[in-house]
């Protein structure tokens, strides 16, 4: 199966990226059935609020970041949008077969329209037909993402199949790949999603010491109103399932579960439990970072080579798609 998926490089990832995505790129990436393509949306990234002289270091240390947590530049083709212009040349040609009132229902487009009013951009708004091309320029056939992406993906797969009936048969339909865990909550608000617009107490990088993520979870929002309201528990019950990798973690798991099913659990054991588990699964990651940092070079080789595949087959992609179109003279 050719898989695709693509993260921006907008500030630290946070365990909701990873267990929502990244995790599962790694364990699609390490079978070898699949073709894995995985790269950085700097396009993406600059319809928000950003600063140029930041955005080279935020590319460079996304990409180490990936390939810290096993990404890995032999199984996988990794590579920065920016570098392959065919994303963006059949950008344009799906902007005239989209129906700007199917861009209008996009609740990312709302709500991000809505937290930057100063900076409603085009770009912004033509977000999704972008997150289309990237995949379909692949002909990706499954995109492995968090929930909050799933409705671009209908929109993508919307696309394939307009351009298809109308110009002959060219793109698969994408289908996106969840994991169990496709949407973990805010710490501070357990009815928000977790993300870096919700402030530094709201998540935990994966970059963070052992001691800011045990202050953090420590400040974590846990059952409220009088324990009516377990929304807070649950969903640090639901990292901590997700980080259980061993037989004692997991029945650790199943007791402290039932124990905040019948309300007994002591949240001064559960927490720092917690934090330790997230700790100790970031250690290696930690390690692998740390020699990264000292390597730019390595980081821009991978880019480079990836960029060299990525574009060969795209620039077939596009030429087939002309074709369709009656562009090829
Ligand atoms: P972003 O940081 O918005 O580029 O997101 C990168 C990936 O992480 C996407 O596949 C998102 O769907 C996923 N993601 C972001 N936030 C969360 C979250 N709170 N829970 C699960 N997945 C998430
Ligand atoms: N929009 C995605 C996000 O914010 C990032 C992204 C851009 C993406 N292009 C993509 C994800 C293509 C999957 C496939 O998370």
């Amino acid at each position: 199966m050719r898989i695709l998926s693509g993260i921006q490089p907008s500030g630290e990832l946070h365990i909701g990226n990873y267990l929502g995505a990244i995790k599962n790129w790694i364990k699609l990436q390490n079978d070898s059935k699949n073709e894995c393509w995985f790269f950085v949306a700097d396009y993406h990234s600059i319809t928000e609020n950003y600063d140029p002289k930041e955005k080279p270091k935020e590319i460079l240390d996304l990409t180490a970041d990936l390939l810290s947590l096993g990404l890995d530049p032999e199984k996988s083709v990794i590579f920065q949008q920016s570098q392959i212009p065919g994303h963006t040349d059949l950008t344009w040609i799906f902007n005239t077969i989209t129906p700007l009132g199917e861009l209008e229902r996009m609740t990312q487009y709302k709500d991000k329209a809505a937290s930057q009013k100063q900076n409603i951009n085009v770009g912004l708004f033509d977000y999704p037909v972008l997150m289309a091309a990237d995949i379909l320029i692949y002909k990706s056939e499954a995109v492995p993402v968090g929930e909050d992406q799933v409705q671009h993906l209908e929109l993508t797969r919307e696309t394939a199949r307009r351009f298809n009936d109308r110009f002959g048969k060219v793109f698969p339909e994408p289908k996106p790949l969840l994991t169990e865990t496709p949407r973990i909550m805010s710490l501070i608000d357990p009815t928000k999603k977790m993300s870096k617009s919700g402030g530094e107490k709201s998540y935990i990088a994966i970059s963070d010491s052992p001691e800011t993520i045990q202050e953090k979870i420590k400040t974590a929002v846990s059952d409220t109103g009088g324990g009516k309201d377990k929304r807070g528990g649950y969903n640090l019950l639901e990292i901590f399932n997700a980080f259980a990798e061993t037989k004692e973690e997991k029945s650790d798991y199943s007791n402290y579960k039932r124990y905040h099913e019948e309300g007994t659990l002591k949240y001064a054991e559960f927490k720092p439990a917690l934090a330790n588990l997230i700790a100790n699964y970031f250690a290696d990651y930690r390690k692998k970072r740390a020699e990264l940092s000292g390597n730019p070079d390595y980081v821009k080789k991978v880019l480079a080579d990836g960029a060299q595949k990525a574009s060969a087959v795209a620039a077939k992609t596009l030429q087939e798609v002309k074709q369709k179109l009656g562009l090829i003279i």
